[in-house]
């Protein structure tokens, strides 16, 4: 009787954890109701390494291995490769995740235009799309040189065939929530298929020397659907974000075996594809107000990059019983604490104030070192007096009021100094570590006192 029924086994949706039983909690992860039940693959089937199988595997001694293989392969696109650490790792996996419509095939299509076009052999195999869609989409783009070969598949055991046969150097497949491993059994894009079809590819990308893009859509979580154990196995992770509305997306690299993590790559979606913002700085603050209170330019460092952005509040009398605190981009918390402390230490009575802090541009950030930005935007909206608009803010505000020190203080500075501002308020100790800069008046401070005080001049 047992035999016949079917045998199923249950998979947290955060982190692939494994249980014969369902569990409200995922003892791993600690997600909540994140299991789901899948249909147990048949015995006989083996595992995924019969899909991938190509030689025997033979120990090969470290000082055997020769490190030019490790060239990188620059994709053609300067922001991707600064994301990447500085090209394509021949035999890589690469996980690029989005929302869908974002541009992630977009941006797959054309690092493959560049990287045709400097002799390199291509895949493209589409599971979404059509031969004539991506025909379309390749036509608005440009015109394409190289030799880029395209091919609508979703069967895995077909892809593995065609990828030994061929033997190309990079492959892209779009996306991975379309692929079917036969031997495993639930619909394409479910947890033990996109697992399954992963260290399929994972296999052949190792034994084939071959580098593999995988595109992955994201959940309203905000996880590549299907697993978290996807971004385990594969060597780089780059989220594609941005508003879907405004048209500057960000690539974000979150794990990188071979490369800094937290470099970002700016780019702008245009009639003919994406284009590389070089300088987000001056992209990001353009359409500043002169001469508006509440808004103050901070400076954050992403991964090597110091980038400057407008801080927006917007502090009134609440109309109801209960304030309305309200972020775009800031951490909610980290401005509550904020104002908790400007209201401690300065007197200040935004208690009964509704409050709205906006990071323009629709950056999201979470480095405190925004903390005396915000802070001097608040109160600037609040007391309704402008600050300077050539004027930098950056500093940790602790909940004594003081300020305190951040990383990379220099660096800050100069990509402001380049931009033509002219005055930089910041925690004394960076002030004593940068010395003087050259156009830029420093007004060091030791609380957000001395800084607001600035404000009032
Ligand atoms: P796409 O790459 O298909 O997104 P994803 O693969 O992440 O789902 O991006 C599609 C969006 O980009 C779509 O809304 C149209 C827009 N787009 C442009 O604005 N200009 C272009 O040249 C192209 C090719 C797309
Ligand atoms: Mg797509």
């Amino acid at each position: 009787m047992a035999s016949s029924k079917k045998k199923t086994v249950f998979f947290c949706k955060e982190c692939g954890n494994e249980s014969a039983k369902w569990m409200g909690q995922c003892p791993a992860c600690h997600a909540w109701n994140s299991f789901v039940e899948q249909e147990v693959r048949p015995a006989a089937a083996g595992s995924s390494r019969s899909v991938a199988a190509t030689q025997a595997s033979v120990p090969t001694s470290l000082s055997d291995i020769s490190l030019s293989e490790e060239d990188r392969v620059s994709s053609g696109i300067a922001e991707l490769d600064r994301v990447l650490g500085g090209g394509v790792v021949p035999g890589s996996m690469i996980l690029v995740g989005g929302d869908p419509g974002i541009g992630k095939s977009t941006l797959l299509l054309q690092a493959c235009r560049e990287m045709a076009a400097k002799g390199q052999k291509l895949i493209y195999i589409s599971g979404e799309e059509s031969l004539k869609q991506i025909r379309m989409r390749a036509d608005r783009l440009g015109e394409f040189t190289g030799d880029l070969k395209l091919l609508c598949e979703t069967d895995l055991t077909a892809i593995g065939d065609i990828l030994r046969s061929e033997r190309p150097d990079i492959v892209v497949i779009d996306s991975i929530q379309t692929m079917v491993n036969a031997e495993v059994s639930g619909t394409p894009g479910s947890v033990s298929q996109v697992r399954e079809s992963t260290a399929v590819l994972l296999q052949l990308s190792k034994s084939l020397g071959i580098s593999i893009f995988i595109v992955g859509h994201v959940t309203k979580e905000g996880t590549v659907a299907g697993p978290r154990i996807l971004e385990h196995m594969v060597d780089t992770v780059l989220y594609f974000e941005g508003d879907r509305h405004a048209s500057y997306r960000i690539l974000r690299g979150v794990k990188n075996r071979f490369g800094s993590t937290n470099e970002i790559g700016v780019f702008e979606m245009c009639e003919g594809g994406l284009k590389e913002v070089s300088n987000p700085s001056e992209y990001l603050l353009s359409g500043r107000p002169e001469d508006a209170s509440g808004t103050v330019t901070a400076c954050s460092i992403e991964g090597t990059r110091p980038i400057l952005l407008e801080i927006q509040a917007l502090v009134c009398q609440t109309g109801f019983g209960i304030p309305r605190r309200q972020s775009s981009g800031a951490d909610l918390n980290r401005i509550n604490l904020l104002m908790a402390v400007l209201e401690k230490r300065l007197g200040l009575k935004l208690g009964m104030c509704d409050a709205y802090v906006n990071i323009a541009g629709g950056m999201r950030i979470a480095e405190p070192a925004l903390d005396l930005a915000i802070a001097m935007a608040v109160v600037s909206s609040f007391m309704n007096v402008p600050v300077n608009s050539r004027l930098l803010a950056f500093g940790e505000v602790g909940l004594s009021g003081e300020v305190r020190g951040v990383s990379q203080p220099e660096q800050r500075i100069r990509e402001a100094a380049k931009l033509g501002y002219t005055e930089c308020v910041l925690p004394r100790i960076c002030a004593q570590r940068v010395g003087e800069i050259k156009g830029i008046r420093l007004y060091p401070v030791d609380s957000v006192r001395d800084a607001i005080a600035l404000i009032k001049k």
